[in-house]
């Protein structure tokens, strides 16, 4: 048997612990081949690949990024390099010159749809879900998230500092997206005072009411802002446009927005921190390593057992896998009855 393997989309920590599972996994069990394609479908494309065995992912458990390399404007469908070309025919006929018989794709829900239209032209595709942003359907934990959460809740600690010693504002905005979880999460896990997620739209009074109430007792605030998030009747705050890209939206810049609304309805200085591409990079977590390796060998079980078409879910504590087609395109965003928003309003944060 011979496997390629390929990562969409954004770089996420936990990316080469998949692809150090799958090539272990399906090297150890049934003796396959794997070869890596490189910058995702582009290497399909481009023909580049590289040949993964057992010393080729030696090491790499730890290591953020991909070793791959990744690419999140490479549709086959819509090729950038082609002015927006049909070149997926190419792509397959070279995935057949290589002998593959099927491929495992890593990424988020553009590379679902991506791999679910190459499956059905005939070249089989198990799917292994990726994302710092949490918000892919039928996985309640994707690998990356926890090293984001970490991450954001360090640079939250970190800023309690400067709030706390100069009697400060301070706000720090996270990605995540049109989802809040990594706000959330990283808002909890960092005693951010108020978390504000695209979920929730924010009234302004009401964070001005929460910060003027600890200007007068605590004298500083911690504020943790999702990139999504937005005031009542406001849009989201769009950093720039990426033609080509499956989602072409790039978001960014709220924290400033809600920085210069808040500043001259408050005594205190109010400053914002952008956490961006740092919340992406660096090493995964132990959680995130361990659970990429059990999506990985998973993965690497569906194309021994043939069953293509599917992606690697995370459904409560048990590993399964759906149809491509039921995460293609979707997203999970925070439910307006999670727990964990009735946790943080008991214990006093403000949610807008
Ligand atoms: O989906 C992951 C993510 O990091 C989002 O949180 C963020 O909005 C986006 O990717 C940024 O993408 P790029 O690296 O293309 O700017």
């Amino acid at each position: 048997m011979h496997i390629g393997i390929l990562t969409g989309g954004g770089d996420c920590p936990g990316l080469n612990a998949v692809i150090r599972a799958v090539t272990l996994a399906l090297a150890n069990e049934c003796g396959a081949r794997v070869t890596g394609i490189r910058r995702g479908f582009l290497g399909l494309i481009t023909r580049e690949v590289l040949p993964l065995d057992t010393a080729a992912v030696a090491g790499i458990l730890a290591q953020g990024g991909t070793i791959l390399g990744t690419h999140n404007r490479a549709d086959p469908f819509h090729y950038f390099g082609a002015g927006g070309a049909d070149v997926s025919d190419q792509a397959i006929a070279y995935a057949h010159e290589l002998g593959l018989d099927g491929l495992v794709a890593i990424g988020g829900d553009g590379t679902m749809g991506i791999a679910h239209r190459i499956a059905a032209k005939g070249l089989p595709v198990v799917g292994v879900p990726k994302t710092i942003d949490n918000d892919l359907c039928h996985t309640d934990r994707s690998f990356g998230f926890d090293s984001a959460v970490a991450v954001v809740a360090e640079a939250l600690d970190r800023l309690e500092t400067t709030a706390r010693s100069h009697g400060r504002v301070m706000i720090a905005e996270t990605m995540g997206r049109y989802a809040g979880w990594i706000a959330l999460e990283g808002g909890l896990a960092g005693a951010a005072d108020v978390i504000l997620i695209p979920e929730r739209p924010y009234s302004l009074p009401a964070v001005v009411e929460r910060c003027r109430q600890r200007e007068a007792r605590e004298g500083y605030t911690l504020i943790c802002i999702a990139e999504g998030a937005r005031e009542i009747g406001a849009g989201m705050t769009v950093a720039r446009t990426l033609t080509d890209s499956p989602d072409p939206v790039r978001l960014g810049g709220v924290g400033a927005v809600l920085m210069h609304q808040l500043q001259p309805l408050l005594k205190s200085e109010v400053r914002a921190t952008l956490l961006g591409h740092v919340q992406r990079g660096g090493q995964p977590t132990p959680f995130d390593r361990v659970l990429a390796t059990r999506f990985g060998w998973h993965a690497a079980q569906l194309v021994r057992q043939g069953q293509w078409g599917r992606m690697v879910t995370l459904e409560g504590s048990a590993i399964g896998s759906v149809p491509l087609d039921a995460v293609a395109g979707r997203n999970r965003p925070v439910a307006p009855d999670h727990p964990m928003l009735a946790t943080a309003a008991g214990l006093g944060v403000a949610l807008g």
